[in-house]
């Protein structure tokens, strides 16, 4: 049910025109806190639109492999895979920043 309202609003988001591509699966997690296009609503989430996608990519791979630490972030990380990294990196990195 959740899932279903996530995807709704991020459907909506898509034919508004403000992303771009289509959300990849593992990112419904992450809308919480950096929004549905990376743009953070709150200082204390970093924004993620528009960061180099190698960059994303390593940050999201270190918070798995615990070389990088945060309490908050970790669980987000702990399960991805590397094709998921991959895409939500892509995703990211196309995101205009606001
Ligand atoms: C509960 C809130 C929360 C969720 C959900 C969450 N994050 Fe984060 N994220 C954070 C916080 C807080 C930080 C900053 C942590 C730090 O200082 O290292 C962060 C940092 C990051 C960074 C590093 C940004 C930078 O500028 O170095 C990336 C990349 C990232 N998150 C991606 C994701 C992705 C992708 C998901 C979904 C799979 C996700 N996050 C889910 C809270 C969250």
């Amino acid at each position: 049910m959740k899932k279903g309202i996530i995807t709704a609003f991020a459907l909506s988001l898509i034919s508004m025109g403000a992303i771009a591509m289509e959300p990849p699966a593992k990112s419904n997690t992450c809308v919480a806190c950096h929004g549905a296009d990376g743009n953070s609503l709150a200082p204390n989430f970093p924004k993620i639109a528009g960061q180099h996608a190698a960059y994303l990519e390593k940050a999201l791979k270190d918070y798995r492999e615990g070389l990088r630490r945060n309490s908050m972030m970790a669980p987000f990380a702990r399960d991805l895979t590397n094709e998921e990294i991959k895409a939500l990196a892509e995703f990211y990195s196309k995101q205009t920043p606001k």
